[in-house]
């Protein structure tokens, strides 16, 4: 049995094939709509989520299958000192498959240890996000037609965003990817991904504060909002809150083929009046979230649809 805590659990061979399996969905939907019927998907969200549990859930009523779930510790035996371990010993006898949210980094892997049902992380802590990325590499694939030959801009909180995280971990697998890490001092990307992903494997990249002076070059600018819910204090948090705000003016000084991309929710970094520009493709990527999650609970559950 297959879980999914990280992207790099899938190799670029397997990831490819669910990436085709997911554009075959998006042309296709009505050949799926049947091929998870009598099986359940369990959301056991111990965070906040809109679009992953929600996407997750229509991923799995698009396939035909039945959901249920909590989308709070509070309305969770969680509340009443319940561990991971245990909730998802009594879950791999309610449900076929599940995804797991959790503010601890490691919870998803913990629950995978003890469970007889597929688990799949859907977010943990500032960790990992793999399914953003899943979502993130379709969107790229299916836009800018190959996964590589590309400079990516990676803006905002690289410190606690799990999505970027993710996302680096995935694209160093890809040919002659160039890497501009553009936030504040404070923000900078973690030690762990500098010094073991990124130059471990010689990854070409460069750290920048004005996302001014990196955007003329990019092919792909991937926004991220700061994490409120992992900053220890207010004060710092509102410091750094508005530090980047793309707006109509900065996207003159971008490519005309550039895309701007963002996991969502957005706060103040990406102003409104970017949203009909067409570089912008965050709410089209929401949507290749709902394909690459189903395709993935295909690929999990090893349902042939023929
Ligand atoms: C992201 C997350 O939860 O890490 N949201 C999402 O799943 N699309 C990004 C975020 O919360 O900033």
């Amino acid at each position: 049995m297959k879980h999914l805590m990280s992207p790099l659990d899938l190799s670029v061979e397997e990831l490819d094939r669910l990436l085709d399996l997911a554009n075959d969905i998006e042309a296709n939907p009505s050949r799926y709509s049947h091929s998870c019927e009598g099986k359940k998907l369990a959301t056991l969200f111990y965070e906040p989520s809109t679009r992953t549990r929600l996407s997750f859930e229509a991923a799995m009523l698009n396939l035909g299958g039945s959901v249920l779930g909590f989308s709070s510790a509070d309305s969770s035996s969680a509340a009443k000192g319940e561990s991971v371990s245990d909730t998802i010993r009594i879950i791999s006898c309610y449900a076929d498959i599940c995804a797991m949210r959790h503010p601890k980094e490691g919870a998803p892997l913990v629950a995978s240890m003890k469970s007889s049902i597929p688990v799949i992380n859907a977010g943990d802590g500032g960790h990992q996000h793999p399914t953003q990325t899943l979502t993130d590499l379709l969107t790229i694939r299916s836009l800018k037609g190959k996964l590589g030959d590309f400079t990516i801009g990676l803006c905002g909180d690289l410190k606690f965003g799990r999505t970027v995280h993710s996302l680096i971990q995935a694209l160093i697998r890809y040919p002659n990817i160039h890497f501009v890490l553009i936030s504040p001092e404070e923000l900078r990307i973690p030690d762990n991904i500098r010094d073991e992903v990124l130059i471990k494997n010689h990854q070409d990249f460069r750290e920048e504060v004005r996302l001014e002076d990196a955007i003329p070059e990019l092919d792909l600018l991937y926004m991220t909002r700061v994490q409120k819910e992992r900053f220890f204090n207010e004060e710092d948090y509102i410091r750094m809150k508005d530090f980047y705000i793309l707006d109509k003016e900065k996207m003159k000084l971008a490519r005309e083929d550039m895309l701007v991309l963002h996991p969502l929710p957005r706060v103040n970094e990406i102003s409104t009046e970017v949203d009909d520009d067409p570089r912008a493709v965050y709410f089209k990527q929401a949507q290749y979230g709902v394909y690459v999650r189903m395709a993935l609970i295909l690929t999990l559950l090893e349902v042939e649809v023929c």
